[in-house]
Order: C-alpha cells, then sequence, then structure tokens
C-alpha cells in the first residue's frame, strides 16, 4: 500500500503533536479544526465515542413511527376567522389531556414530566427537563419558531377554536419500555388537543440527543409544515436530528445551553459520516426501509443551511424555521422545493438554485467544513478508517512529456443520484524534487442526463482552512503545495430542475439514478481508501 506523501506527513505530524502536546507548526486561521491537535490517539477515543454516542441516540434497533399523524379536525376548517393568541405566560399550565399521566411528575415552565421515582433519580428528571427547556429556549425563545404550547389547530379556521387559545405544557412520560423496546423514544399526538406528547425510556433521561430529538419532532410538528405530505415527511428525522445536534452542539444554542446549566458538557457529535461522506452518492434523503437509507443521517445538510458558510442570501440562522413557514399548506412538495421559495424570497436574491446550494454544499463537505467543529474534528480522526471505494481507473494515457494523464469513473451503482455527490480524496503526485503540483480535472458527461455541479475543495493540514475552486463546464486545475494541502474533487447530481419524489419510495425512481460521468485526472490520483492506496 502505498502512502502517499501528503498522507504519511499528516501521520507524522499528528505522532509528533500527540507526544509534545504541541502543534510544530504555527496556525493560521480557524483554531477549532485544526489537523495537528488530533492525535491518532485521541482519534481512536472520538471514534469510539463517536459510535457510542450514535447507538444511544435513536433509534436503537428500529423507526419511530412516523406521520401522517392520525388527527381529528373539529369540523370545517375554512370557517373561522384567525384569533390573536395572547402573549405566552412565562409558565404554561398543565396539560391533562395528552398522554396517559400518572401521580408522579415534576414540573418545570414549559414541560411536566411523568416518572417512576423508584426507577428514576430526581437528579435524571432534571436533566431531562434542563435539555427540554433548552432546546425550547433555544429554538422558540431565541430563534422564534411557534411554541409547542399551542395547539395544532389554532387558526385553522376552525369553528370554536377559543378553546385552542391557550398555552400548555408539553407532557413528557418516562418509561420503562415502549413498545418491544426498539425504540427509545417517541412522540406522540392527542389528537382531539392537536397537542404533541413524548414517551421516553427512562434510562435514557440523562441523553440530551435522544430527549432534543423527540422534543425536535413535537417541535415541527407545532410548525404545521411537512408532517402530513408525502413528499416531505421523509424529512422528518432529518429535522429531528438536526434540532437535537442544534441543541447540543451549535454555538447558536450555547446561550440556552448556558442559561440552563448546561454548557461546556461533554457531548460528542452523533454525526455519521460512513453514511452522510461515505456514501454521499445517494439520494441526499432517502427514508426506502431496505438499510440503506439516510434520512437520520442527512442533517448536516439543514447545517450547511444554518450556518450559512457560503453567505447564499435567504440562507442562514432563520433558514430551517423559514421552510416551515414557507411551506404551502397542503402542497405535498418536497423541502427542496420550499428551499427554491426560501431563496427567491430573499430579498438580495440573484437567483441560485437548489443544484448550487447543494453543489457547494456537498463541495464542504469533502472536508466537512460546514461551521461545526465537532463534525469536523471527527471527520479528521475517523477518515483513516473510512473506505470511498466508490470510484474505479478505467484508462490511463503517458504524453510524450512523461505526464500521466488517468481516466477514472464511479463504480457500478455508486455514481452521484439526486442532489448526492461524489466526494472523491485525491492523492497528489509531483515530480521529484517539486514542492507544488497542479492538478487538472475533465469531466465528461457524454451520457450524463441532469445537470451538475463540480468543484475542487483544498485543504490546508496545518490550519484546517479549506479553499474551494469551482470547476467551469466541468473542468479546471488547481495548483496545490505537495506537504501542505489535501485535495478532493467533488462531483454533484444537481439538476436545474427539481424532481418531486417521495422519500419513502425512492428505489426504482428517476431519483435514484445515477448520472454517468468520467473524467480525466492529471496530477493526482484517486485515494481509495482514506489513508493510502490509489488507484
Ligand atoms: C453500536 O451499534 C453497532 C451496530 O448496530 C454495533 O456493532 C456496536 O457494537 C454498537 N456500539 C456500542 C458501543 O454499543
Ligand atoms: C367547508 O366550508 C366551505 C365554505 O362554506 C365549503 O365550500 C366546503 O365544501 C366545506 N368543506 C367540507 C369538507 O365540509
Ligand atoms: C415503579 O417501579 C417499581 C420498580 O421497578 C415497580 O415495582 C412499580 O410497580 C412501578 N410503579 C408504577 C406505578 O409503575
Ligand atoms: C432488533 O430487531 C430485530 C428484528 O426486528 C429483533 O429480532 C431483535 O431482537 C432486536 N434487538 C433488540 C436488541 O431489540
Ligand atoms: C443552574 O445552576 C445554578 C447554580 O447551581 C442554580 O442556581 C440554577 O437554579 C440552575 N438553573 C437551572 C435552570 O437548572
Ligand atoms: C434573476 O432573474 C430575473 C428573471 O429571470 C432577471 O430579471 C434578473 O436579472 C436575474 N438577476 C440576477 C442577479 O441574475
Ligand atoms: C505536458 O503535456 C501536457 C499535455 O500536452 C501539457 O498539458 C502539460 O503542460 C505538459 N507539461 C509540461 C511540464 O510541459
Ligand atoms: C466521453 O465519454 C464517452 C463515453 O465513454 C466517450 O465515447 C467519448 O469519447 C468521451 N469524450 C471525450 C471528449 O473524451
Amino acid at each position: 500500500m502505498a502512502l502517499s506523501t501528503q498522507v504519511l506527513l499528516a501521520l507524522l505530524l499528528q505522532a509528533v503533536t500527540s507526544a509534545s502536546g504541541h502543534a510544530i507548526h504555527p496556525s493560521r486561521g480557524r483554531p477549532s479544526i485544526r489537523a495537528e491537535t488530533t492525535s491518532p490517539l485521541t482519534n481512536c477515543a472520538l471514534f469510539a465515542r463517536s459510535v457510542l454516542a450514535a447507538n444511544d441516540t435513536l433509534p436503537v434497533n428500529g423507526t419511530e413511527p412516523e406521520p401522517p399523524y392520525d388527527l381529528n379536525p373539529p369540523g370545517n376548517g375554512t370557517l373561522a376567522p384567525p384569533i390573536r393568541p395572547g402573549p405566552p405566560p412565562e409558565i404554561f399550565p398543565p396539560q391533562p389531556d395528552a398522554g396517559p399521566g400518572g401521580s408522579t411528575y415534576r414540573d418545570s415552565a414549559h414541560f411536566r414530566l411523568f416518572y417512576n421515582a423508584s426507577r428514576s433519580p430526581i437528579s435524571a428528571v432534571d436533566e431531562a427537563l434542563r435539555t427540554l427547556e433548552g432546546t425550547f429556549d433555544c429554538l422558540i425563545g431565541d430563534h422564534g419558531w411557534r411554541s409547542t404550547g399551542l395547539s395544532y389547530y389554532l387558526n385553522r379556521g376552525y369553528p370554536g377554536q377559543e378553546r385552542f387559545s391557550n398555552y400548555y405544557k408539553t407532557n413528557i412520560d418516562a418509561v420503562p419500555k415502549i413498545g418491544d423496546g426498539r425504540v427509545a423514544g417517541v412522540m406522540n399526538v392527542a389528537r382531539e388537543q392537536g397537542a404533541s406528547w413524548i414517551q421516553v425510556e427512562d434510562t435514557y433521561l440523562n441523553d440530551a440527543f435522544l430527549l432534543s430529538h423527540e422534543y425536535g419532532h413535537a417541535l415541527h410538528f407545532h410548525q404545521r409544515a411537512w408532517e402530513q405530505e408525502q413528499n416531505a415527511r421523509s424529512w422528518w428525522e432529518t429535522v429531528a436530528n438536526w434540532v437535537a445536534d442544534m441543541y447540543v452542539m451549535s454555538p447558536l444554542c450555547e446561550a440556552a445551553r448556558a442559561r440552563h446549566n448546561q454548557s461546556g458538557r461533554d457531548w460528542f457529535t452523533n454525526i455519521e459520516l460512513g453514511r452522510v461522506v461515505g456514501e454521499s452518492y445517494r439520494v441526499i434523503v432517502d427514508a426506502t426501509p431496505d438499510g440503506t437509507q439516510n434520512y437520520y443521517q442527512a442533517w448536516p445538510f439543514f447545517t450547511y443551511l444554518t450556518n450559512n458558510p457560503d453567505h447564499i442570501p435567504g440562507l442562514g440562522t432563520d433558514a430551517m424555521r423559514q421552510l416551515m413557514v414557507q411551506y404551502p399548506e397542503n402542497a405535498n412538495e418536497t423541502p427542496l422545493h420550499t428551499l427554491q421559495r426560501v431563496l427567491d424570497s430573499a430579498p438580495d436574491s440573484n437567483n441560485i438554485t437548489v443544484g448550487e446550494v447543494v453543489g457547494r454544499y456537498w463541495t464542504r463537505m469533502a472536508h466537512v467544513d460546514i461551521g461545526h467543529a465537532q463534525a469536523s474534528q471527527a471527520w479528521l480522526g475517523q477518515r483513516w478508517w473510512m473506505t470511498f471505494d466508490n470510484i474505479e481507473r478505467t484508462g490511463s494515457a503517458t504524453g510524450v512529456n512523461g505526464t500521466v494523464v488517468n481516466t477514472y469513473k464511479p463504480k457500478d451503482g455508486r455514481s452521484a443520484r439526486y442532489m448526492g455527490a461524489n466526494l472523491i480524496q485525491l492523492v497528489t503526485r509531483g515530480t521529484v524534487g517539486s514542492k507544488e503540483v497542479t492538478v487538472r480535472v475533465k469531466i465528461n458527461t457524454t451520457y450524463s442526463s441532469g445537470s451538475y455541479t463540480a468543484a475542487m475543495a483544498v485543504r490546508n493540514i496545518y490550519d484546517g482552512t479549506v479553499r474551494y475552486v469551482e470547476l467551469v463546464d466541468g473542468a479546471g486545475s488547481v495548483t496545490a503545495k505537495i506537504t501542505d494541502e489535501e485535495v478532493a474533487l467533488v462531483v454533484a447530481n444537481t439538476p436545474r430542475k427539481l424532481i418531486m419524489y417521495d422519500g419513502y419510495q425512492v428505489r426504482g425512481h428517476q431519483v435514484d439514478v445515477g448520472m454517468e460521468f468520467s473524467f480525466e485526472l492529471t496530477g493526482a490520483t484517486v485515494m481509495s481508501p482514506y489513508w493510502g492506496e490509489s488507484e
């Protein structure tokens, strides 16, 4: 197995760093994703912890019951004029009609948690309430989402809807086991009230990801978007995991975490890189229940929209809420269609398409550079164990001056499907003694159907900064420092025209057809797996 110079250097550097505890090179730029702070030893620990976190998170062994929910709207929803709910009270009154209730409970301002005192210590109950209140405070308090205290039915035009104009606590039931024990948490709906309530296995009360994930479903339900729509509800779990990650990890929730005594915790990201990066060629959100689905894992796309590292008009902190607000009732469109509406409605919109946004997202995912420090660290730690077995060499030619030009294409079944991408890590190949190498790419899409996005991502291994070079018409070059920079090629299947699809039924649909392409490469070869051998 041939270790490339840059990879070998990175390994050596990490070993030296781990021995001395200090970086041996001056760092520039963002310190949070410096390669040299990640020693092989901590990589292993991080890897193990992050797998643990992922298992903890849910589903334990199965998937949660999913929408549409069984609702019972009180009459004809076109008759009553809207009413304005009053300001939310400091402390919401209890909701007596959602869930089974019980005699032992603990209240916080916006939640009532029922538990069994001989099974759950009060410290775990309080920790769960801190997580729930913190999530409420961040998303609803700081970022303006519709309150979970308000009924689903309010202001949907139902006669007599005055009875839905109060705010209520959300009920949480801590139980020994849910159903057959295959999931650790479930969000339910009280159909007469239009109120959500949550069941959680009591051994998970300390699990911030789990609590925040279930509450994320409740939050989403009370936004009244997506959940009853066939073409959107496969993105349901993606939203819940984004809410969980947002609360637990994002700087945007740091103030709320601090207010609820949950800042500075030893929490690890639940990003599942094997699926989201290693299998990035799949349809961007695919919930087809066959073991390869990625809907729980696809949330970094939402993180990208929220952090908006490319400063795209219309995206940013409020992007996810806008995806709810701008989802037209009964539209049965995919959230990508809604995203186009969000982009178009930005005052300074410059006609950017969803395809371009998705292309930029994947370009950044080549090095997990989406403004999520822990996810970047996880990538630096885990990539050595990942297989990037998606590309094969189909030809090689040597020019008169000795320049080697290799031709590659995705392996069968691994070419980018709808709004997915091929993230292709390269090994740069300079001539002996040279410090720099020019990597040239020429993409051939003769047989490809849709439009695509292609770019190179060049990461400085010392300071973690990444520069991006878009390939115009599939061709371009970048000059990289051989020992300092890691180069990746990204080809995303991003058609200009959005496709309507049901994420639960992707197999056999046109979205599941990979984009055929090949590419010529000079100055580099394709890496597979990460830590060495190249095709
Ligand atoms: C996590 O789940 C995987 C697959 O389900 C399993 O192989 C692994 O042992 C689990 N890890 C832990 C720490 O439970
Ligand atoms: C609801 O009321 C509107 C307006 O009166 C009427 O056109 C519609 O048919 C009614 N729908 C149902 C389901 O009763
Ligand atoms: C509470 O848990 C204890 C211990 O597991 C059990 O014996 C008891 O029946 C439970 N109480 C209720 C109300 O479920
Ligand atoms: C996981 O699910 C499978 C298939 O439904 C079942 O046979 C198995 O017992 C479950 N394992 C656990 C730990 O619940
Ligand atoms: C946070 O901790 C402080 C100090 O221990 C305590 O006074 C406060 O009540 C706690 N707040 C919450 C929301 O738990
Ligand atoms: C956006 O599209 C509209 C309508 O096609 C066009 O008039 C406008 O010039 C475009 N704006 C930019 C910045 O390209
Ligand atoms: C070698 O030949 C290729 C193809 O003709 C050309 O693009 C490249 O610039 C040449 N390289 C050198 C070092 O002359
Ligand atoms: C593009 O690929 C097709 C199919 O492999 C091939 O026939 C064609 O010659 C290629 N075009 C170029 C310019 O390499």
